[in-house]
């Protein structure tokens, strides 16, 4: 089947790359034409475990094209992904939908074929309605239905998610757009993914629903972590034995410095607006948000804290990683900005060195220097911060880091490293609910 992805930002681009790696032919399309050249010739716009190599193999086999021409790349597609942004409307945050909407208008006027129109970009439930609206007022003669079918993929694993999903959405009660996209993941059917056939609005609201729980999961922890630091207790236990309660899981119950990157943070916040425009409050949701704002800024005084001095005006601090998770260039939402700049405004010192997100985190983070590699960064510090669990940081060589800084003081916000270890290595340790 031909396929049209309209949108190459991280969903549309993985997904239309593994569309094509199914065997069907994709045409990616993007308004810019600086990223449709790059990925012409090869050149990924996002890094991503896997994409490039996937990228290559599909283009060169010629299942996987990329334009700014949209009404080319529509032309004779049986399925019309819509994949763009809907980021946080400045302001109020509602999911801003003037590119879903300016989509539809478009393929609206040039659609001259029976084609499903699937929105993938995550979007408040109701826009499938309106997508049909634009679609039909822009005066199209032919066939079509409008579907939702959101992913779920996680930056950093995104093929793998998308190939071995844990269940795939598809959100439309007509029987033709339910064949389409039936075939559309006909791969996935045969390996028996489970498929979920359900109304256009419950798949709409199934996005939303599934990311707020996941960031409810991850604050609720931790809150627990904070307690047990009060309490004497250890959350890597706690976590542990919670999670192994078949009903709870133990996915997303890691403790860390607050939950960011390009998703839960929007997500969250536009669930919210959706629930205040239907009159139905989602407290706990507002509890989450609320709770993972200021837990960023109370790692930079947790930081502060464990420097141990009333005035820390040029002390010394290494952030190693700056990434909201690794594997990923993504700097939205970074817990790494405001623990910096919540040090930065107490008057210290910070370097920092990420494998891969230094080229995005500089211009965010101007008084932040930054480094060629972890221990360059921790020359001179006062204190050695791990804020993103990279692999490059799980195993660091501690007798060189005490050569190094200033002093033997480890700050662990993501628990990588075991309390007794790092006392017996003579480092002064601080994790994360580790009382
Ligand atoms: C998230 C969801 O996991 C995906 O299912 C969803 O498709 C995606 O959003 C989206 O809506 O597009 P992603 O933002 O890539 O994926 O990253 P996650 O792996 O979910 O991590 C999000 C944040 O939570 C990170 O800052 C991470 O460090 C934090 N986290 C995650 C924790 O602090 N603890 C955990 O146990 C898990």
């Amino acid at each position: 089947m031909k396929i049209a992805m309209v949108g190459s930002g991280y969903v549309g681009l993985v997904s239309g790359a593994c569309f094509a790696d199914f065997g069907h032919d994709v045409v990616c399309i993007d308004k810019d034409p600086g990223k449709i050249a790059r990925l012409q010739a090869g050149e990924m716009p996002i890094y991503e475990p896997g994409l490039e190599e996937l990228v290559r193999r599909n283009a060169m086999s010629g299942r996987l094209t990329f334009t700014t021409d949209l009404p080319a790349g529509i032309s004779g597609a049986g399925a019309i992904f819509i994949a763009v942004g809907t980021p946080s409307r400045r302001g109020d945050g509602h999911a801003d939908l003037s590119f879903v909407h300016a989509v539809a208008e478009e393929v609206g006027q040039h659609l001259d074929h029976p084609a499903v129109v699937v929105t993938k970009s995550t979007v408040p439930v109701g826009t499938g309605d309106a997508v049909e609206r634009i679609i039909a007022d822009s005066g199209t003669k032919v066939r079509y239905a409008v579907a939702s079918n959101p992913e779920f993929l996680r930056e950093g694993a995104a093929i793998a998610d998308f190939k071995r999903p844990d269940r795939i959405v598809i959100g439309s009660d007509d029987e033709w757009a339910r064949g389409v996209m039936s075939e559309v993941y006909r791969p996935l059917f045969l390996n028996k993914a489970p498929i979920q056939f359900t109304s256009r609005r419950s798949a709409e609201l199934i996005k939303y629903a599934a990311n707020a729980f996941l960031a409810t999961k991850i604050t609720f922890i931790n809150e627990i972590a904070d307690l047990c630091e009060k309490s004497g207790a250890d959350v890597q236990d706690v976590a542990r034995g919670v999670g192994l309660d078949g009903r709870i899981g133990s996915k997303f119950l890691h403790a860390g410095p607050g939950y960011g990157g390009s998703c839960f943070p929007k997500d969250t916040l536009a669930l919210l607006k959706t629930a205040e425009d239907f009159g139905s409050p989602l407290r706990i949701v507002e509890a989450v948000v609320k709770v993972n704002d200021s837990r960023k800024r109370a790692m930079g005084r947790k930081v502060i804290e464990a420097l141990g001095a009333s005035d820390v005006r040029g002390k010394r601090v290494a952030l190693l990683g700056l990434t909201f998770k690794p594997n990923t260039d993504d700097m939205r939402d970074s817990p790494s900005l405001a623990i910096a700049q919540t040090l930065i405004d107490a008057g210290v010192e910070v370097t920092a060195y990420d494998p891969e997100g230094m080229e995005l985190a500089g211009p965010m983070m101007p008084g932040v220097a930054m480094m060629k590699d972890a221990y360059a960064a921790i020359e001179h510090a006062d204190a050695v911060v791990i804020v993103t669990e990279w692999d490059a940081f799980r195993a660091l060589d501690f007798a060189r880091i005490k050569q190094l800084a200033r002093a033997p003081l480890l700050v662990d916000l993501r628990n990588v490293y075991e309390p007794e270890d790092m006392r017996a290595a003579g480092f002064d340790y601080v994790g994360i609910g580790r009382g």
